[in-house]
């Protein structure tokens, strides 16, 4: 996309155009303060630093001064480090994920990890979410030169939602560009219209915008208006508070191996009923919450849920979805998300889904996706694809 287009399409007076290597991306003027602000609100002294092996820095912060804390509506948030409330509820999940022993970051009891961003990955992420509404639009008014943004995803919109859950395989999906995300999410929204619709995903991604690498991160993403003015991916903005010293969002993951060794990892995100926060589990620990004030108090229930994969690419050709190969090549050729599994009362158990929920495949000679089968350990969805022109 050109410098002209991107101009056009945001019509704002000033614009702030970073060019880099991995192409163009701009804000504006206002945008460049707000992220400013933004910047000296996510460095917190931190009590240690630490250094990934796979050479990302966390900052370890005291889990009572973190960033989320300066979310205009966190102002007297008190920090819940219990999660006694949650036994009944999480009783029966299921084990910790294949192949990611050792992923932990390890911050000392009593700080969390905070991953060390640049203002240029503020500016980054921000244009891109904007270019990502972009996709969004082209429902409503169909645009010739809108971003594509395809899914094969195992949907149910008819229920009331306060729990999801999956073990989700992991790949790293090789981009054809690096504007281009490829990953596995659970997706829950309100399914209001806006200016209210609040949404919570979770999952991995190949996400250059945002990560700057060709690497799997794992994210967490929040919205509370659809993306308009709220949220962001992992706490880039303030709003998701952590709780775990050693589950950090944004971490590098490594994905599994086409016919050989596979990765997955189990999430569970849940309304606690008694504070109304959203919780995020990763394989048995509590990562963090997202506090109910942030949602401006009206995500009391999902009413859209979806499992599967996701692409976006501004043009085409597309990249590959999960591991490149379509649903029929099963486990360990294709991607999964098994033990798929909801919460469809206040405060209830989880259930396993319903084998008869929807797969919605948007671009069928790209990519591919099964009903739901049983695998013994509960239901799982099997997607993915090459891409190519989709
Ligand atoms: C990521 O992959 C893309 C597409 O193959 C390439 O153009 C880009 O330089 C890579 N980026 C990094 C940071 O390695």
């Amino acid at each position: 996309m050109g410098i002209k287009e991107i101009i056009g399409c945001y019509s704002v007076l000033f614009l702030l155009i970073i060019v880099d290597a991995d192409g163009v991306w701009s804000i504006s003027k206002e945008e460049d303060m707000e992220l400013e602000k933004q910047l000296k609100i996510l460095n917190k002294p931190a009590v240690k630093t630490i250094r990934t092996d796979s050479d990302q820095i966390f900052d370890c912060v005291d889990i009572h001064k973190q960033p989320s804390l300066d979310h205009p509506l966190l102002k007297n948030h008190k920090v819940r480090t219990t999660f006694d409330d949650f036994s009944e509820t999480m009783k029966d999940r299921p084990l910790k994920g294949k192949g990611l022993s050792g992923f932990g970051v390890r911050c000392p009891i009593g700080t969390v990890p905070i991953r060390r961003v640049e203002k240029e990955d503020l500016i980054r992420a921000k244009a891109f979410s904007k270019l990502h509404m972009k996709t969004y639009a082209k429902n409503s008014h169909p645009l010739a030169d809108a971003p594509i943004h395809l899914s094969a995803k195992l949907a149910a919109n008819d229920k009331s939602v306060y729990g999801v859950a999956g073990i989700l395989n992991v790949y790293q999906p090789t981009l054809l560009s690096p504007d281009q995300v490829s990953g596995s999410i659970i997706y829950l929204s309100t399914g209001f219209g806006e200016p209210f619709k609040s949404v919570i995903s979770v999952g991995w991604a190949v996400m250059p915008p945002v990560y700057r690498d060709n690497f799997t991160h794992l994210f967490a993403y929040w919205t509370a208006d659809n993306g308009k003015t709220s949220g962001c991916y992992d706490i880039l903005c303030p709003g998701f508070v952590i709780q775990s010293p050693e589950f950090a969002l944004g971490r590098k993951f490594p994905g599994s191996t086409y016919r050989g060794s596979q990765v997955d990892f189990n999430v569970r995100i849940f309304k606690d009923t008694k504070s109304g926060d959203w919780y995020l589990w990763v394989n048995g620990v509590s990562v963090g919450y997202w506090p109910k004030e942030i949602f401006n108090g009206v995500f009391e229930f999902a009413k859209e849920v979806n499992w599967g994969g996701e692409i976006f690419s501004p043009r085409q050709p597309c990249p590959p979805m999960g591991s490149g190969h379509f649903d029929g090549e099963r486990i360990g050729g294709a991607c999964y998300i098994s033990g798929m599994q909801y919460q469809i009362a206040p405060a209830g158990k989880f259930v396993d889904i319903d084998p008869a929920l929807k797969a919605v495949v948007d671009s069928p000679q790209c990519y591919k996706a099964s009903m739901p089968s049983n695998e013994g350990t509960g239901y799982t969805f099997l997607f993915g694809g090459p891409g190519g022109q989709c």
